[in-house]
């Protein structure tokens, strides 16, 4: 595996090398983002992987500073992936100048937009900037982050940017809740009760499934996670996908999304359920 940390190295690696599949993570990888990684290994001759906490979708009272770190332990499972390139900028290289942002017109003011002003400028600034240093033949995101994926899927195509974007399933623990790099700002007990999120998920997509109100199944899934100890809701919401606009009889792909606050930490959570 050949670790790279300017644009220059990087392109270096990257010259005539056939299709290019890119993983771009935060790292303090598990196993969601090593499923990236194999999906991008079955499909392409390289697979390029990035780790950058990006600093610009972090807001002024967010997990910045204390979001986990461990460059030799991500090194490491990116290489026992199969990673051909891993890519580990600092941010003077990823924001020389920082005089130009990308900026999302419409999707960004619901789900994690609402409690999050500015997140996902500054996950598609970061994106846009990765996308011109790898130029992958496909990128690879994890649904875990609906918004993300569709939010990008957006901007691919108003952009006309020639990748193909993958949406890859939610990687889960044994007891159904979703990984994540900040679940180890969980207890035990925090994450006995948190995969409880999922539960009641599945139970809401079963209701939709029986055709059930959507306003009586989200009035459920909030009863549900209220019951959830030591933890606050942040969001629970019907979202048409991947619009990110309110359900209509057209709607084929329906997103339940949630994100719930523990003392240490903001879980995400879906399941999408097709119409039909
Ligand atoms: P990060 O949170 O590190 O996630 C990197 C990728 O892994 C994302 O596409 C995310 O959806 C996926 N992922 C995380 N947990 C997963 C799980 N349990 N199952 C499947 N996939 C999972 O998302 C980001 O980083 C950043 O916003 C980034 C896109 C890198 C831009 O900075």
């Amino acid at each position: 595996m050949n670790i790279v940390t300017t644009p220059r190295s990087l392109q270096e690696a990257l010259t005539g090398v056939g299709t290019i599949g890119f993983v771009p993570t935060m790292g303090y990888l598990h196993e969601g983002h090593l499923s990236l990684v194999e999906a991008a290994k079955s499909e392409n001759d390289l697979v390029v992987m990035s780790i950058f906490v990006n600093p610009t979708q972090f807001g002024p009272n967010e997990d910045l500073d204390r979001y986990p770190r461990d460059f030799e332990r991500d090194e490491a499972l990116a290489r026992e992936a199969g990673v051909d390139v891993l890519f580990y900028p600092n941010t003077e290289t990823m924001y020389p100048l920082d005089m130009a942002r990308v900026t999302v017109r419409t999707g960004a003011d619901v789900l994690c937009g609402a409690s999050r002003p500015g997140h996902f400028d500054g996950v598609l600034t970061v994106v846009s900037k990765l996308f011109n240093l790898v130029r992958p033949t496909r990128a690879y995101f994890g649904l875990k982050d609906a918004q993300q994926v569709a939010l990008i899927e957006g901007y691919v195509r108003d952009y006309f940017v020639p990748v193909e974007i993958r949406r890859c399933a939610i990687i889960r623990e044994p007891s159904g809740l979703a990984k994540s790099s900040r679940n180890v700002y969980l207890s035990e007990s925090e994450k006995a009760d948190a995969s409880d999120i999922n539960r009641a998920l599945i139970e809401a997509r079963d209701a939709l499934a029986q055709g059930e109100a959507i306003r009586d199944v989200m009035a459920r899934l909030e009863d549900r996670l209220k019951n959830i100890p030591n933890s606050t809701i942040d969001y629970v919401e019907i979202k048409d996908y991947p619009t990110l606009t309110e359900v209509t009889s057209a709607s084929t792909e329906l997103l339940i999304a949630v994100a719930v606050q523990f003392e240490r930490a903001r879980l995400i959570d879906n399941v999408i359920w097709k119409r039909g």
